[in-house]
């Protein structure tokens, strides 16, 4: 499990994050929603140790983390895939899933691949494209693939639906589904897409100006309008 207690985060003289607390448990997908600039990917980037926490704590499965640096984090089962998904445009589909499958001996990295072709068959289908000539949604979907491929126990989602066509994310949407019935892995998607967050959240946490201003189930979102809080 994920908690976070009283995190607060500065650039310059401004309080970015305010005394955030929150937590993520295995087998549930916790949605991050909130409008442009409110601090959501400045949360993320501190979780993986982008950014050093100003104060506040982060600890994962029982430990505190601030310190640790993003390598150490990632190998204690935290994978991010970052907003505007940053994949390897140079290199292929499959070099790609090779860069996060490096530390496994042959074999094991034949089946961890094995596994993110079958979430993604797109993917298997378009090995040797490189990275760049993949459309957006393509993209996105090795860039998840990619995390996937360190057999994270937590999955940190920055708004893997911007600038995306509605076909792939649905595949996308029930790709997270999935990973979250497995049930041993705790999801937190940041959102800014209302419908999609609704459709998957367990719990949600609405975000405006660097603090959770309302937090809930994902069932109660519609009757807790939340919708009319993140409208843009
Ligand atoms: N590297 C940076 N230096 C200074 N200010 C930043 C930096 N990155 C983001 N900000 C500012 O911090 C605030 C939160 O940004 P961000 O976390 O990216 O928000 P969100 O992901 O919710 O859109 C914004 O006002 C943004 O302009
Ligand atoms: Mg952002």
């Amino acid at each position: 499990m994920l908690q976070v207690t009283e995190l607060n985060q500065f650039y310059g003289g401004s309080h970015i994050l305010r005394g955030l607390s929150f937590s993520a448990q295995p087998g549930e997908i916790t949605c991050l929603l909130g409008r442009n600039g409110v601090g959501k990917t400045t949360l993320l980037k501190c979780l993986m140790g982008l950014i050093p926490a100003k104060s506040g704590e982060i600890r994962w499965q029982d430990n505190p983390i601030n310190a640790w640096k993003p390598h150490q984090r990632v190998r204690a089962g935290i994978a991010y895939v970052p907003q505007g998904r940053e994949i390897f445009p140079r290199l292929t589909v499959e070099e790609n899933l090779l860069m996060g499958l490096s530390r496994y001996r042959a074999a094991e990295a034949k089946t961890v691949s094995a596994e993110i072709y079958q979430l993604f068959p797109v993917l298997q289908a378009m090995k040797q494209r490189r990275g760049g000539d993949l459309s957006g949604g393509q993209q996105q979907q090795l860039a998840i693939g990619r995390a996937l491929a360190s057999r994270p126990q937590l999955l940190i989602l920055d708004e893997p639906t911007e600038g995306i066509q509605p076909s792939v994310i649905k595949e996308i949407g029930s790709v997270i589904r999935q990973l979250a019935r497995r049930g041993d892995m705790a999801i937190l998607l940041v959102e800014q897409f209302y419908d999609f967050a609704a459709e998957l959240a367990d719990q949600y946490m609405v975000m405006s100006r660097g603090e959770i201003v309302q937090r809930g189930r994902g069932v109660d979102m519609e009757v807790d309008g939340v919708r009319g809080l993140v409208a843009i």
